[in-house]
């Protein structure tokens, strides 16, 4: 027997994820919407997935034009998480006044001070009930590596803790130095 609906939802809810916005245009109509249903598929060819609800205003944009941008978010821009998740009136055109747009190899847009931005085009779709998974063949890549993302977890938006600092290897070390050693004295040999 499947899980309840709120049984998946709690599980679901420790997943913590990036938030992103998934972006598609066609003929100058744009449109999109914030999503942490993305998924990283295959390396070579260099795929991914996002989930787009049913109900949504851009999934039948996203199936006309064939191509969609991945927006990764960094962790001041709740503002734009928030109008592409249509927390605001802002439908269609109108959430694109946040934010800079630009477009890369698609030209589906692309956020300019994005944590990451993939330029995809739909390769296949799957139906999931109430949702279309999209899989896009990445055919552009930015990164801002110097910026921290904006992540969703526990039904709140947080930040990521870096654990690589000197002190926290050092720590680690440590740890493992322990583990050994009691591993060497429990063992029978
Ligand atoms: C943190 C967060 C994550 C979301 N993830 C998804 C998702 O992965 N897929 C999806 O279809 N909708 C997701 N949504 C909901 C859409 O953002 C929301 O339904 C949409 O923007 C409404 O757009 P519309 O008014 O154009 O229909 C998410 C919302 C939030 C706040």
């Amino acid at each position: 027997m499947p899980v309840t609906l709120s049984e998946f939802r709690s599980g679901m809810r420790a997943l913590a994820a990036p938030v992103n916005v998934i972006t598609t245009a066609i003929a100058g109509e744009r449109g999109g919407l914030t999503a942490t249903a993305v998924i990283s598929l295959t390396a070579e060819p260099p795929q991914l997935g996002v989930a787009v609800n049913k109900a949504n205003g851009s999934l039948k944009l996203i199936e006309k034009a064939g191509i969609f941008a991945v927006n990764v978010l960094t962790h001041d821009q709740l503002d734009i998480g928030n109008v592409f998740a249509g927390a605001t009136d802002a439908r269609g055109e109108a959430r694109f006044k946040v934010g800079t747009w630009a477009t890369m190899v698609t030209g589906a847009p692309v956020l300019k001070q994005a944590k990451a931005n993939f330029d995809c085009r739909v390769i296949t779709c799957f139906e999931l009930s109430t949702h279309v998974l999209f899989v896009g063949m990445i055919e552009a890549v930015r990164v801002n590596a110097a910026a921290d993302p904006l992540l969703y977890a526990d039904g709140c938006y947080g930040g990521f803790v870096r654990k690589e600092s000197r002190e926290f290897a050092q720590q680690l070390a440590l740890q493992a130095l322990e583990l050994n050693t009691a591993a060497v004295f429990d063992s029978p040999w």
